[in-house]
């Protein structure tokens, strides 16, 4: 079992830097680890029939590592330059391509993956405006492209002045250490998606059942009314659920 960590900031000692430690030295014992610091590396697109040495090289440690975790700051509201480059030049070796030019999945398919990020806005700013999520969502979607699994992500705000990492996210670095210390086989996130909608389906028929009770003396009795209102209600319920789970619980903070 071996996880990859890929710093990509301006700051090699920096808060990513510091977050991305704080996972690795905390991985359970056996478990090897390893760094590398985009910047250290010339990384240039490949071009045809040239052997590229440097993405050759960072291919093989992809390739040997189960778990990579990816560490940039935001830079104007996006993904730092030098890991959107990195994933650019990876292109042919991250997807392989359909005679019409579409991309299936490459070699890392089934890999898993773990982002970590900051800003300087607040937290409280980052939750309303968004500040870190493109950068987030870029690297969402290249590793999607490359059929590489989300673990999770880490988000650190306010670094404006910050030197060292506070507690609270020292303890989630050391949270997703332990998760990624196991293998994992696939997305094995399936059964826990089937319970989390069994879940919401019950309590939302529950709630439905509850708001139809006052309304008893119009509807009972009468199959249609009763059914009706029942679909209301529930659909209601269902759009602010989803709402909640798509919109405000995927709020960075
Ligand atoms: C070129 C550049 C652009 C930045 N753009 C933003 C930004 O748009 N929004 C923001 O909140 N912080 C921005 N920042 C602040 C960085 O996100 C902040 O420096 C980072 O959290 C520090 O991470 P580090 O210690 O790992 O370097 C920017 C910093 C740099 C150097």
């Amino acid at each position: 079992m071996k996880i990859l960590g890929i710093l990509a900031s301006h700051q090699e000692h920096g808060l990513n830097a510091q977050m991305l430690s704080e996972v690795l030295d905390n991985v359970d014992s056996g478990v090897e680890t390893e760094t590398i610091y985009l910047e250290n590396y010339q990384i240039t697109p490949h071009k045809y029939h040239e052997d590229n040495l440097v993405l050759n090289e960072l291919a093989k440690k992809l390739m040997a590592s189960d778990v990579w975790v990816f560490a940039a700051p935001t830079y104007f509201r996006g993904l730092s330059g030098v890991l959107k480059n990195f994933f650019d030049c990876m292109r042919p070796k991250f997807v392989y391509f359909k005679e019409n030019g579409d991309t299936i999945p490459g070699p890392f398919k089934n890999k898993h993956y773990l982002s970590i990020g900051s800003c300087y806005v607040s937290t409280t700013e980052n939750f309303l405006t968004g500040v870190t999520d493109e950068a987030f969502r870029t690297i969402d979607r290249v590793m999607s492209a490359a059929g590489v699994i989300k673990v999770g992500e880490i988000v650190l705000p306010g670094t404006f002045g910050m030197k060292t990492l506070p507690n609270n996210k020292k303890k989630l670095c050391h949270k997703y250490a332990k998760k990624i210390s196991v293998r994992k086989r696939k997305d094995d996130s399936t059964v826990k998606r089937y319970i989390q909608l069994f879940f919401m389906i019950a309590v939302m028929a529950l709630l439905t059942m509850g708001i139809q009770i006052p309304l008893a003396p119009w509807v009972s009795g009468n199959f249609w009314l009763n059914y009706l209102s029942f679909t209301i209600i529930f659909f209601v319920l269902l759009a602010c659920i989803l709402h909640f789970v798509t919109f405000m619980k995927h709020r960075r903070r």
